[in-house]
Formats: C-alpha cells, sequence, structure tokens
C-alpha cells in the first residue's frame, strides 16, 4: 500500500469514525426523548382517573393502572397475571349474561367490540358496571398481542336508568292497568248505556202505553200538587169541561174559583185527602168554560214515591149529570109505584112514605153513606109493591081476613121482588124488599132468613116498618102509641130485630126527638077518631106488627 493509499484510507477512516460519533450524539438523543416521553405516558397512565389495564389474547392481566387498583381494591400482586374471569369480571351478571363467553369473544376480536358495558366485582365482592372502551395491540408482525382496555365506572348512571326503568315499567303497567280498567269502565259503560237505551224505549212504550190508555179514557183523568195546581189532564176532562186543549184548562183551572161552584165542597175534598188519602164518589159541581155547572163525581188519591213522600193527587172525573136526572126520574118513579100501591088500599095510605123517612133516619143514625141511604130510601118506597098483586077486594073488604087471605097477602114480599128484580139499580133493592118480613131469629118470611143472611137495609125496613104500623092508627083500632112501638123493638132487640138498628132507632125516638109527623092516614100525632071501635088482638112477642095493616082487622 502507497503512502498515498494509506492516507486516503485514514481519511476515510476519520470521516467514519465522525460519523459514528454523530450517530451515537443521535442515538442518545433519541434514547433520552424516548425515555422522556415513557415517563410521560407513564405518568399520564398512572394519573389518569379511568380504569386502564392491558390484558393478552386469553384475557390475562398484564398491566392495571393505580387506579384501577384502588377502584377494584387489589394489590398489583393480588391481580396481575390472573384472568380477569374470577378476579374483576363475574362469570355471570346479574341478568343471566355469560360473561366469561363474552370476554373469550372480546379477546379475540376486540375490533368488534370497541365498546362494551357490562358489570364487573370488586374484591370485597361489590358489583359495578364499567363502560370499556377496547383496543387491538399488534406485534411488529401485526398480529393481536394484547388489548389495552379503558373502564369508568357508570354504577349509578345504570342504577338512575334501572331506577328510571324500574319507574318506567312501573309505569307502563300501571298505564296497562288503567287502559284494562278503562276499557272495562268503557264496555261497563257501553253496555249500560245499552240497556239504559232498552229501558228508555221501554219506559218510552210504556209511557206512550199509558198515555193511550189515559188520552183515550171516557172519564176524565187529572193530577194536581198538594196546592191542587193542575199539572196533567186528559183530554176526555178538557173536552167535559168545553175548554179546547189542556194548556187552556190548566191556565183556567189554577184559579179554584173558576172550576168549583161551591169552594166549601173543594175545601171538604181537601180535608178527606188528607185524612184519608183518598176519596170515593165525591160529587161536587164544576163550572164549564161557558159558565155553566155540571155535576160530578171524583175518585181521588195521593200518590207516594218508595219513600213514602207525596207527589201528586190523581184523580178521575165522571159527569154524573144524566146519574142525577136518572135519580130524579128513578125517584119520580119510584114515588108513582108507590102511590099505584097506596091507592088501591087507602088504610094505609103514607105508611111506606113514612117507614122510608124513619128507615133513612136510622141508615144515617148508623152511620150509612149518603148512596146507602138513597138505596134505603127506594127499597122503603117499594117494599109494600107487591101488594098490587092482592086482589083490591079484600084490600078495600071490611072484616077480618082469613087464614088463606093472609098466606095470599104473605106472598106480597115476594110478588115485590119479582116486579123489581130485572130493574137495574146499584144496590139490590129487589132482594131487601124479599127480605123485609125476615126476622133475626129466622121467624119471619117468605125463607125464613136469619141473622146476617138477611141484609141491613132490610133489617132496618123491617124495623121501621113495625114501629110505624104499631105507632100508627088503622081504620079498625087506635095507634097504639110509640112507647108500645118502642116496647115491642126493645123487647125483642136480637130475637126478632137487629140490635144495632133497635138501637139507633131508639135513640132517635129517646134522644133526637125523632117523630113521623102527619099525612097520610094520620101520623103518631093525628089520630083520626073514627079509628078507635076495634082493638088490635092479644099478640105474642113473635107476632108481626107490621101485619096489624090486614090481620087486625075484624
Ligand atoms: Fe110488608
Amino acid at each position: 500500500m502507497t503512502k498515498e493509499e494509506l492516507l486516503k484510507e485514514m481519511d476515510q477512516m476519520r470521516k467514519s469514525m465522525k460519523r459514528l460519533q454523530k450517530s451515537e450524539a443521535s442515538c442518545k438523543e433519541a434514547a433520552d426523548l424516548f425515555r422522556k416521553r415513557e415517563q410521560e405516558y407513564r405518568e399520564m397512565v398512572e394519573l389518569a382517573n379511568s380504569i386502564i389495564l392491558r390484558m393478552d389474547t386469553s384475557g390475562r392481566i398484564v398491566f392495571v393502572n393505580d387506579f384501577a387498583l384502588r377502584f377494584f381494591g387489589f394489590s398489583k400482586e393480588e391481580i396481575v397475571g390472573k384472568n380477569l374471569i374470577g378476579t374483576i369480571v363475574p362469570k355471570m351478571e346479574s341478568s343471566g349474561r355469560d360473561l366469561a363467553a363474552f370476554m373469550v369473544s372480546v379477546c379475540r376480536n376486540p375490533g368488534e367490540h370497541t365498546v362494551n358495558e357490562n358489570e364487573n366485582i370488586k374484591k370485597d365482592g361489590s358489583r359495578v358496571w364499567i363502560l370499556w372502551t377496547n383496543r387491538p395491540v399488534l406485534d411488529e408482525r401485526g398480529r393481536l398481542a394484547e388489548i389495552i382496555c379503558i373502564g369508568n365506572d357508570v354504577t349509578q348512571k345504570k342504577e338512575a336508568e334501572q331506577i328510571l326503568q324500574n319507574a318506567h315499567d312501573e309505569l307502563e303497567k300501571e298505564v296497562r292497568e288503567r287502559t284494562k280498567k278503562l276499557q272495562k269502565l268503557n264496555e261497563d259503560l257501553l253496555f249500560e248505556m245499552a240497556e239504559r237505551k232498552i229501558s228508555e224505549e221501554a219506559l218510552k212504550e210504556s209511557e206512550n202505553r199509558y198515555r193511550n190508555i189515559v188520552e183515550s179514557a171516557f172519564e176524565g183523568i187529572f193530577q194536581t200538587t198538594l196546592e191542587g195546581k193542575c199539572t196533567m189532564v186528559n183530554s176526555a176532562l178538557v173536552a167535559l169541561l168545553g175548554y179546547s186543549s189542556a194548556e187552556e184548562y190548566i191556565a183556567a183551572t189554577a184559579r179554584p174559583e173558576n172550576l168549583y161552584v161551591d169552594a166549601s165542597r173543594r175545601e171538604e175534598l181537601i180535608r178527606i185527602l188528607q185524612t184519608d188519602g183518598y176519596v170515593k164518589g165525591f160529587e161536587t159541581e164544576f163550572y164549564r168554560k161557558d159558565g155553566s155547572k155540571l155535576p160530578v163525581s171524583m175518585n181521588v188519591r195521593a200518590v207516594f214515591d218508595d219513600r213514602g213522600n207525596f207527589i201528586y193527587y190523581q184523580g178521575t172525573v165522571i159527569d154524573i149529570s144524566a146519574g142525577i136526572t136518572l135519580r130524579r126520574v128513578l125517584d119520580e118513579t119510584t114515588g108513582a109505584l108507590s102511590t099505584a100501591v097506596e091507592i088501591r088500599d087507602p088504610y094505609t095510605a103514607g105508611h111506606q112514605e113514612r117507614v122510608t123517612r124513619l128507615a133513612e133516619a136510622i141508615a144515617a143514625e148508623m152511620n150509612f153513606s149518603d148512596e146507602r141511604i138513597s138505596a134505603v130510601h127506594t127499597a122503603g118506597m117499594l117494599h109494600d109493591i107487591g101488594k098490587i098483586y092482592v086482589p083490591a077486594e079484600f084490600l078495600s073488604r071490611p072484616g077480618k081476613i082469613t087464614d088463606n087471605e093472609y098466606n095470599i097477602l104473605k106472598q106480597h114480599a115476594q110478588e115485590g121482588y119479582e116486579i123489581l128484580k130485572s130493574i137495574e139499580y146499584k144496590y139490590p133493592i129487589a132482594e131487601i124488599v124479599y127480605q123485609h118480613h125476615e126476622r133475626i131469629n129466622g121467624s119471619g118470611y117468605p125463607r125464613k132468613l136469619s141473622g146476617d143472611r138477611i141484609l141491613i137495609e132490610a133489617r132496618i125496613i123491617s124495623v121501621a116498618d113495625v114501629v110505624e104500623a104499631m105507632a100508627s092508627p088503622r081504620p079498625y083500632r087506635p095507634a097504639l102509641g110509640i112507647d108500645k112501638a118502642l116496647d115491642e123493638i126493645r123487647k125483642n132487640r136480637g130475637i126478632l130485630y137487629d140490635e144495632n138498628v133497635v138501637d139507633a132507632c131508639l135513640t132517635l125516638f129517646q134522644d133526637k126527638g125523632f117523630q113521623f109527623g102527619g099525612g097520610g092516614g094520620g101520623g103518631v100525632t093525628g089520630f083520626d077518631a073514627t079509628a078507635g071501635k076495634e082493638q088490635p088482638r092479644n099478640r105474642s112477642v113473635s107476632q108481626d106488627w107490621s101485619e096489624t095493616i090486614f090481620k087486625g082487622r075484624p
């Protein structure tokens, strides 16, 4: 090697030395920087307020930061090198999720589980929820070496979520139950509405039916308040009183003096209703719209609700003007028939009328209704109507009648019945006449009825008949006098004559000054001087004094 060559090589070596020195300085510089950076990272990891750990692909923990140790309560020795399943991750989550299997998946494919939230366990056994961020760490050949996991405690958030979830579940449950209840209510309501509709229709139908009945009734129907204000009236009553509409009727009758002819009758009606709650056959007079008067008969009753509260008065009204005319005709006919008998038997003229007066007075004394007194009147006036069949010659012939004639005479009770039976009376007038000679003990005629089988009206007429017969003079004997007549019924009280009837009759004569008065063949006080020539025959208790009219004659 030449000197030049050696110098050149030495120069080359110096240059290489310089480059080496420079490279060494550079390396030192890089190593310093690396150490500095590592220090920075280490401090950053150690000081972080998050859990940072590294694990290998089998789940073995290779690094944990201080925060993680403090958080889980382990020392580094207790945890590093251990599998995270069984240390900080339970095998099963409280929810039932298989965390061991899940962690296997995370370790194999961390890229698919970059974020996950799962339950973790501390050393003391308490469970916490952690939100993990996972990142794969590759080796120099690009293969998965480790997984870096950064976790944050989300237990409170999870608990809040759970509370929220619970509240939500509770709310949903409540909503479901409420909805169910509402549905049930709705169904019930629909059912009730359907039922109500049915019952409303039924009510409507019944109301229509009722209205039809009320409207088609021949008799007047009304409802009034307690004070008497009309609230309902049917067409029949509107027409009966000559009004053109219910409204007109209601407006006009708001003033009672526009309806009642006699204000005291209205007061009487109210008095009876307040005492008895109802009244039947109450007769009064109403004004018609044109001012004419209409006799009417009313049935009225108070209507109460289920709790006994008064609702209204309801009543019916019938026109009795025809009835009053008929009654007058009947009275006139009765009078005429009565007269017809007495014309054939002048000796007993006025007998039926006087018997009737006494019988009516007894009936009134016994508190009979006006209608029943009226029946007693008619029966009294006709009780001897059957005598029309008794041959006139032995009614007018002087002298004593034979037994045979007496038997014919007795038939007048049945004959009277035969005459009257086909006439339609409200009361059994024919039957009363038939029974007027029956006696309480069955000794009477023609059917020998006894006790209660004899109508009370017949029992009254029989007493009146006997008293009148004995008290009045006869052409063949003087009057026996009222005292003897009263003795007769007193003596046979309860035997021949009804006890109550006798008592009423005695009260009339003894306490109330009843007198037959004059008229006919002479009354109690009108004794005929021609009448004293014959004395009545002696009679036993059972003798029938009412027949002295006939049998007493010589
Ligand atoms: Fe008679």
